[in-house]
């Protein structure tokens, strides 16, 4: 056995109560937000034998130095150590049921619920929405206190959201599977909340636009086309170097599917197809010829969330399968040099956990070399669907403090918020912050510390402009990371399902944005260098924020993001956390990024 499985069977004999020599029981994470505020009805507790592919995350600076972890848990190499191992097999954990994930970073085993909550002093529950659709959970968990420092999370746990077991499953005993060799059906990945009020995704406000009337310049304080954004933002570009290029979000986009991803072509609805029709829509016109890729992530029965991409990328996060088997499609390449998502939740539905560990994936992908942006949330400083938070952290419609989104406050992604053509504007006069509709998302992290790239900027909003909110209401410390760090305007014109239709979001920004680092990637290989990230070994954020490329955005300093019971914060001079740096003018950030290595 490698030293590698040797610790895990160790760690995971060690979870087993049955060794109550070892060290007691700590609390390890407890969710903070209330599934029944998102509208998740408690239905009962989780059948015992229903199974979980638990992952334990293992604390990733201790995967660079397996020996300290080796070390750390030495006491555990004792004589005892056959005792161990019997104790894991005496917990139903037989070695043969552990695996571990190509990066090393995670040990999954599938166990009964009943044996899990044992290992975790954990109780599992089965919540429903007004739909039937059910989720799994527990409130919180515990595991041996001398592993605490080497195992990041556990998973599904508080982070909700893992389904449960197929009905025709549920009957069967895990004991009876393996007798019979197969694999049990397990209940899948706990990625997102599934409720539909826990994922932001663009607005519409219904009104339809008529197809036979071309819409030009003069129309873009109402109904956004691409000509409005190429103006507004300076974008004459033709990419030339697209073979060696690569964008996800033009031509017939290239389809990645992750995890069973399909094309849903059957039905029609703005909720259902709204988001992938903005993002294609205007990633590929602006971009074109530049092949688009979509990375379509989960099958239609189970659904999926964030990590399921991250885990395509990584072949870590959530399955164990990697690349090599979770994607199917044209060459695909895997990490693309700009990655825009348009989705987000809530940073307290995440557990901090959790939230650090899906950023520390992404600190990861940056330094492969891609950029990765995420729309900042539609809800102002309030969290999705205007809920927000109560002194003691849970989440409610009549809190008062700020909501900030996830993953926006990770350090390691670019955040864009939401601008808009002024109404009786023209393209050529300043944006202000977007007041239809939605309301930019943005504030300051409770989780996330600031990074220094960021620390002269917000250092200087909070003195120069300091907001009238107490630390109440928002994490005022000036040590959290605050967001978004650029902003692109929005009430783009989609078609969708055979009409023409505004929609609203952040998620339109965000196309926007890779668009144009697209094309200074573009520009960059043409020129024999490496995309954007490269140049700063790591991703755009470290670069945007130096004073030069600063001066490259146009400032937005109206308006502001409402919520909460609050105006929100307001947009000012240099950098806000209502539209960040500002707008991008691509001509100005190209010139300077041809300039570095
Ligand atoms: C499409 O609609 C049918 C019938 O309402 C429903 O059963 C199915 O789940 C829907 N598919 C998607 C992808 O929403
Ligand atoms: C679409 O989603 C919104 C919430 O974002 C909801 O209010 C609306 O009822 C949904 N529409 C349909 C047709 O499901
Ligand atoms: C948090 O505060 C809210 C309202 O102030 C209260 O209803 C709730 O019970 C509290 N929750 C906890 C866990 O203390
Ligand atoms: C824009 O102009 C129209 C026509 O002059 C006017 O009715 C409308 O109130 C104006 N809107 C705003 C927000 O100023
Ligand atoms: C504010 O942010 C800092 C840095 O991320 C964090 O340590 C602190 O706990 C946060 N404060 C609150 C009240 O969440």
């Amino acid at each position: 056995m490698s030293a590698f499985a040797r610790f895990f069977v160790v760690a995971l004999a060690a979870l087993a109560a049955a060794e109550p020599h070892l060290s007691p029981h700590v609390l390890h994470e407890k969710r903070a937000f209330a599934p029944e505020a998102r509208g998740w009805r408690l239905s009962r507790r989780l059948e015992g034998h229903a199974i979980l592919p638990v992952k334990i995350g293992l604390t990733q600076q201790n995967m660079h130095t397996i020996e300290d972890v080796l070390m750390a848990v030495s006491h555990l190499e004792s004589p005892d150590y056959g005792k161990h191992w019997s104790a894991a097999q005496i917990s139903g954990i037989e070695r043969s049921r552990l695996r571990l994930s190509v990066s090393k970073g995670w040990i999954q085993v599938k166990a009964a619920a009943s044996e899990v909550e044992n290992l975790l002093k954990a109780e599992y529950h089965v919540y429903e929405d007004e739909n039937g659709a059910e989720r799994i959970g527990c409130s919180e968990y515990h595991i041996p206190q001398h592993l605490t420092s080497h195992i990041d999370l556990i998973k599904p746990t508080t982070a909700f959201g893992a389904r449960v077991p197929p009905k025709k499953t549920r009957k069967r005993s895990l004991k009876s599977l393996s007798k019979r060799g197969e694999t049990p059906e397990v209940v899948q990945q706990p990625t997102k909340l599934g409720s539909p009020s826990s994922f932001n995704g663009p607005k519409t406000d219904g009104r339809k636009v008529d197809g036979s009337t071309a819409l030009g310049l003069e129309d873009c304080d109402e109904s956004i086309t691409p000509i409005c954004l190429q103006t507004l933002y300076n974008i004459h570009y033709t990419p030339v170097s697209t073979k060696e290029n690569t964008f996800a979000a033009g031509q017939k986009p290239v389809f990645i599917s992750i995890d069973g991803g399909v094309a849903q072509t059957t039905n029609q609805s703005f909720n259902l197809s709204g988001e992938s029709d903005l993002d294609l829509e205007y990633s590929t016109s602006l971009t074109a010829p530049q092949p688009v890729q979509v990375l379509q992530t989960g099958d239609l029965i189970e659904g999926a969330g964030l990590d399921n991409w991250l885990d395509a990328v990584d072949a870590s996060f959530c399955t164990f399968e990697g690349l090599s088997t979770v994607l199917s499609g044209d060459d695909p390449a895997l990490p693309p040099n700009v990655v825009t998502v348009s989705y987000g939740q809530d940073e307290i539905i995440v557990s901090a956990k959790y939230a650090m560990r899906q950023c520390t994936e992404y600190a990861k992908i940056g330094l492969m070399g891609t950029t990765i942006l995420y729309s900042s949330g539609d809800d102002g400083v309030a969290g999705i669907g205007g809920v927000c938070l109560t002194e003691n952290g849970t989440e409610t419609t009549s809190g008062t403090r700020f909501n900030p989104s996830f993953p926006s406050g990770c350090p390691f992604v670019t955040s864009v918020g939401a601008t808009q053509v002024n109404p009786n504007s023209t393209v050529f006069q300043p944006e202000g912050a977007c007041e239809q509709v939605i309301f930019s998302g943005g504030g300051f992290s409770n989780i996330f510390a600031i990074p220094s790239y960021q620390e002269e900027s917000v250092e200087a909003f909070l003195k120069d402009h300091p907001p009238p909110f107490i630390g109440a209401q928002f994490n005022n410390s000036g040590t959290s990371r605050a967001f978004p760090d650029l902003t692109h305007c929005i009430n783009y014109i989609i078609a969708i399902d055979g009409e023409f239709k505004h929609a609203f979001g952040t998620s339109a920004s965000a196309p926007t944005t890779g668009s144009i680092i697209t094309f200074i990637n573009d520009a960059r290989l043409a020129k024999g260098k490496g995309p954007v990230d490269a140049s700063h070994s790591s991703f755009i954020n470290p670069a945007i924020y130096t004073a030069p490329f600063r001066a490259a955005f146009n400032d937005i300093t109206q308006g502001g993001n409402q919520g909460c019971g609050t105006a929100g914060f307001t947009a000012t001079t240099g950098w806000d956390p209502v539209t960040g740096l500002g707008t991008p003018n691509f001509e100005r950030l190209l010139a300077l990024w041809l300039l570095l290595p």
